[in-house]
């Protein structure tokens, strides 16, 4: 008879898509938005973009939270304190990553936040090939997510993860994260906001 694992430490993820209406709102938006965000940002970046969205999109975004609170409300990882009424998000703003930018490690306010990617240029793929990039693991262009120490039979790293077009991560706001910089003269697209419960 085998028994079972519990893991009953730790933060939980979640990773999701979002539609092409969004992600290309995203982009025109952001690209046209003369709201500079980066003073209230740690990221090393020209272009990071202070946005409004449509009420549709917006829609998008709070069901994304709603599916991740539910999946981990139903594992048992999320005990609302008491009833949950609803929630708010902060301004999304948006980075424009270029060649040699990054965030350093860092983490938001709020509950929970999120991270979605509207673009990632195919030539990211080929970061391994600069020199800077030969170690054991390219991580040009790369998110990762830490929590506690490295200790044997522990996991306390998430990545470095590989974005792609369209992918949504949402984890609790006070996780720490960083994005690496990367080699190619090309701009990387990704959106972030922060999500406050209400009770
Ligand atoms: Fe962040």
């Amino acid at each position: 008879m085998t028994g079972q694992i519990i893991r009953p430490f730790g933060p939980t993820i979640y990773k999701g898509k979002f539609s092409e209406k969004l992600r290309l709102e995203i982009i025109e938006r952001s690209t046209n938005s003369n709201e500079s965000a980066s003073k209230h940002l740690a990221g090393n970046m020209k272009i990071e973009q202070f946005i409004e969205l449509s009420q549709e999109c917006g829609g998008e975004l709070t069901s994304k939270v709603q599916d991740y609170l539910g999946q981990c409300h139903r594992a048992g990882l999320f005990k609302p304190k008491s009833e949950l009424k609803g929630m708010s998000f902060e301004k999304i703003w948006v980075n424009h990553q270029q060649k040699g930018e990054w965030n350093p490690p860092h983490v938001h306010s709020g509950d929970f936040s999120m991270v979605g990617y509207c673009q990632v240029p195919e030539e990211l793929k080929n970061e391994w090939k600069f020199e800077n990039q030969k170690g054991q693991d390219p991580v040009g262009g790369k998110i990762q997510w830490n929590y506690g120490t490295s200790t044997p039979h522990n996991t306390a790293v998430f990545g470095p993860v590989t974005p792609e077009e369209g992918d949504i991560y949402i984890f609790p706001a006070w996780l720490l994260h960083f994005v690496f910089p990367f080699n190619s003269d090309v701009t990387r697209i990704s959106f972030s906001t922060n999500c406050h419960l209400i009770y």
